[in-house]
């Protein structure tokens, strides 16, 4: 057995890009300082089943441009499963890990706190995920890359709107919060903009679209989040089934909301759903270098013994936070930006 102290690394919930840039930073930083990096398959999965193996310089080589992640990923919940935790448990001995590096959102790092609870308290925590909803840090890598493919699709959808005089409703991601909906309809000039955080009013919608449609505007752009509910706690799901951490499937808002919109003001109205276009290919620089970042901080945290702690951006510094107030409550939109965004309504 090599003399090198281990650090397990996994990549957990939804993929998103920025992921791959991450693992690259690990493996470099831990190797480089001296520790042995195991990578576990598939989220949380690969620890309970002990399905893993050595990464190197070999194994990250071109991996920096690609999106999703070369681990896998899965909504795997431990606390779910049968001897889940014991799993966990003896697998953490068995591989001789020092400590464990988990990259997620609110779901796998949840989990990961929970652990720290439990007894493996060598554990460090990265944010992930393109909904941006993680507490404690500024931004999390993969929403930068997301915002952007979305702001190119509303302006491709400019232009055929404009071209046949029609409302277009675009869905974005977003289950809890609408960080998606407001930085991509800003960015892309939507003419309104719905999210989670605020139930939608239909009459304000349709009112906002005849004053712009008054002014001589012959076409609009509304995006949705696709958690947004007409009455709080009615999402429309595409699924009821609910998964490991207890998440229904979403997605139908906009069709919903599209059919409303050309029954009550008449215009011609068409949805697009951009679903998980949003979260694959090729992270943004933005995203890259934030990862990057974000994974040597992790080792960094590793080496200094600081655990249960989170790596974070707080303002342009990677800082790391507590992983338990992290996952204590999501960071939903900030209305001052929702009130920015509303200038443009209509
Ligand atoms: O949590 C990120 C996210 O992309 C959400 O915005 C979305 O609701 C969900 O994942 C989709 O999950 P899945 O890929 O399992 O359908």
């Amino acid at each position: 057995m090599s003399e090198a102290k281990k650090i397990g690394l996994l990549t957990g919930g939804g993929d998103c890009p920025g992921l791959n840039p991450v693992i690259r930073a690990v493996v470099r930083k831990g190797i480089n300082s001296g520790f042995e990096i195991i990578g576990f398959k598939n989220g949380w999965k690969g620890l309970i089943e002990g399905n893993a193996s050595a990464l190197n310089f070999e194994s990250i080589a071109g991996i920096l441009p690609k999106g999703g992640t070369i681990l896998g990923t899965s909504r795997t919940n431990p606390y779910k499963k049968e001897g889940g935790l014991e799993s966990v448990k003896a697998n953490f001995k068995k591989f001789d890990l020092h400590a464990l590096i988990a990259v997620g959102g609110e779901d796998t790092l949840g989990v990961a706190s929970k652990l720290i609870k439990d007894g493996i308290t060598n554990v460090v925590g990265v944010p992930k995920t393109i909904d941006n909803d993680l507490s404690c840090t500024d931004y999390t890598f993969g929403f930068d890359t997301t915002i952007n493919i979305a702001m190119e699709c509303i302006d491709r959808l400019h232009t055929t709107a404009e071209s046949h005089n029609r409302i277009m409703v675009v869905e974005v991601m977003g289950r809890h919060a609408g960080w998606i909906a407001v930085e991509a309809g800003l960015a892309g000039g939507a003419d309104v903009i719905l999210i989670p955080e605020v139930p939608i009013d239909i009459d304000e919608v349709c009112a906002l679209i005849n004053r712009r449609h008054s002014r001589g505007k012959t076409f609009s752009i509304v995006v949705v989040a696709e958690g947004a509910e007409f009455k709080k706690g009615m999402m429309v799901t595409r699924e009821e089934k609910l998964d490991e951490f207890g998440h229904v499937r979403l997605g139908g808002i906009g069709e919903i909301l599209g059919k409303e919109i050309e029954k009550r003001t008449g215009y011609e109205t068409r949805v697009s759903v951009l679903g998980h276009i949003q979260r694959g290919g090729s992270p943004s620089a933005f995203d890259r270098v934030l990862g990057i970042r974000f994974g040597v901080k992790a080792v960094e945290l590793v080496i200094a013994k600081k655990f249960g702690r989170m790596v974070a951006l707080a303002g342009n510094k990677i800082v790391d936070v507590s992983l338990e107030d992290a996952v204590k409550a999501l960071k939903t939109v900030d209305m001052e930006l929702y009130g920015i965004a509303k200038e443009f309504f209509g």
